[in-house]
């Protein structure tokens, strides 16, 4: 087909779809910029649009949340008996041995935009150790590299972007020599999009000849994984267990051998990290059991007295949040693609700039359209089995999300050097306080030092006397 008979075809697709508006600037359009625009007006699919449109876009409350849960069991920190305890020394075994034969990967997800953290580029680069000023790919390497040559073999490292990011990922892979690692053993791939789109339910131009659009979520990660053939790279290496994380914590025990053996233990699909939350309405997820399949509700959809429901000792019933740590199968994530499957779809309403029918860009002040996302942990009740295992915050979650306040870079720096004092105390070493208890130096223990408790009990000899208002390097 020529150029003219796909512009009618085109204009006579989107008329009927009322979506029109996308070839308005078509005349002022070099050839390039109209095929682009051609490619993507065609790679449209009306039916699927059409019912995003009526079941997300104009439809204000689109997901129904389930009426009828229950709280989901989990593993605690520490075993509630002997028989438990037998099984954590089982899981922590299997663990192990999975890690040493090389069975374990690390992903992370990495497309977000970072925009609550005002900082430019992709999240990874953002500096947040103390002293080294290390960024969060950085540490993240390190912890793999840690734990490779703990285990004596290999862990690649798969990481998701999105189009907001890849180039600028994949340049600062290559700028730092990929952080030490084996370029061979990262890879780098993008997940999906989706169109944006205005309250009224029309695509949003994001210039003359580009539709906007934005990451379809980490949910996406699980199709994205299949699509950029990153599984395929996973099942010739034989990896059989993914460990699943954000790029927005530090804190986070990459491989942990309690988890992951936990979880191949119970040979589940998808499994969880959890805390208890800091008050009844902290915003994260809520593990529940719907149906008898794990579930996380959000914690915008927990009805206020379910959130504020306690036990008879005292405890939530509904106590237990989502910190976006999993372990995931690779043998699931093969079965749901095969078998076809589809997430929920959440809708966000944004800010979202766009192009008005004059051709002028317009920056928004408040949200004027709709972004579609889907979330990962809502593949959870997918798999035919989920275990959950509670982890302390203090140990291992401090994301990186805003510029200051909660969740700010002044509060992961200060929970990174409370946490390696706390491995130090526990291993002997004293470790100088202020009258209020705060710690009163600053400690940065990388990864080559420790990844856990144990590993910093073993290096004591190493530690220099700490005295108050030292900064300390161990590495
Ligand atoms: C998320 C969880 C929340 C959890 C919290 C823990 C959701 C809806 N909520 O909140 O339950 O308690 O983390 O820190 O997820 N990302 C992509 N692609 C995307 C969108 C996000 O890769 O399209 C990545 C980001 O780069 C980041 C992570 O997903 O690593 C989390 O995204 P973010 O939007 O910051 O989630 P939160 O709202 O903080």
């Amino acid at each position: 087909m020529d150029s003219t008979a796909r512009y009618n075809k085109a204009i006579a697709d989107l008329t009927e779809n009322n979506q029109q508006h996308l070839l308005a600037f078509y005349d002022q359009l070099d050839n390039i910029s109209r095929e682009n625009l051609l490619c993507q007006v065609e790679s449209l699919d009306f039916p699927e649009i059409n019912s995003w449109i009526r079941d997300y876009v104009l439809n204000e409350s689109p997901l129904e949340v389930p009426t009828n849960f229950d709280p989901a069991s989990y593993y605690p920190v520490d075993p509630k008996d002997d028989n438990q305890a037998q099984i954590y020394d089982n899981a922590v075994n299997l663990g192990k041995k999975l890690l040493s034969d090389g069975k374990v990967a690390g992903f992370v997800v990495a497309g977000g935009q970072g925009t609550r953290l005002g900082f430019d580029g992709p999240k990874g680069n953002y500096q947040i150790s103390q002293i080294r000023k290390k960024t969060l790919f950085r540490l993240f390497a390190e912890h793999i590299l840690a734990v490779s040559a703990k285990y004596g073999a290999k862990i690649p490292w798969y990481i998701m972007t999105s189009p907001l990011n890849h180039s600028a990922t994949l340049e600062l892979f290559e700028r730092n020599t990929y952080y030490g690692m084996d370029k061979n053993d990262v890879f780098i791939f993008q997940q999906g999009t989706n169109i944006n789109f205005s309250l009224d339910g029309r695509i949003l131009l994001a210039d003359k000849c580009t539709l906007a659009s934005s990451p379809d979520g980490h949910g996406g990660s699980l199709r994205a994984i299949y699509k950029s053939k990153a599984l395929q790279d996973m099942q010739q290496r034989g990896i059989e267990q993914l460990s699943y994380w954000q790029v927005d914590n530090p804190l986070v025990h990459l491989f942990d051998p309690l988890f992951i053996g936990l979880h191949a233990l119970e040979d589940a699909g998808m499994s969880s990290r959890a805390l208890i939350k800091a008050h009844p309405t902290e915003k994260v997820g809520n593990f529940c059991l719907v149906d008898d399949k794990v579930t996380v509700i959000e914690y915008s959809d927990l009805p206020d007295d379910q959130a504020h429901r306690q036990n008879p000792d005292g405890s939530y019933v509904f106590e237990l949040g989502s910190i976006a740590i999993h372990i995931v199968s690779t043998s699931f994530i093969d079965k749901l693609n095969s078998a076809g499957f589809a997430l929920p779809i959440h809708r966000a309403v944004k800010k979202i700039p766009y192009i008005d029918p004059s051709g002028n860009t317009v920056n928004p002040d408040k949200p004027n359209g709709v972004k579609l996302e889907t979330f990962v942990f809502d593949a959870l009740p997918l798999a035919s089995k989920s275990i959950i295992l509670e982890t302390l915050r203090q140990e291992e979650f401090a994301p990186v999300k805003n510029a200051s306040g909660d969740d700010s870079p002044d509060v992961t720096r200060k929970m990174m050097t409370d946490r390696a004092a706390a491995w130090l105390e526990k291993a002997g070493i004293k470790v100088p306080r202020k009258a209020d208890r705060t710690i009163d130096c600053v400690i940065e223990m990388s990864a080559n030092f420790a990844v856990c408790a144990d590993d910093a009990k073993a290096k004591v000899e190493t530690v220099p006397r700490i005295k108050s208002g030292d900064s300390i390097y161990l590495g």
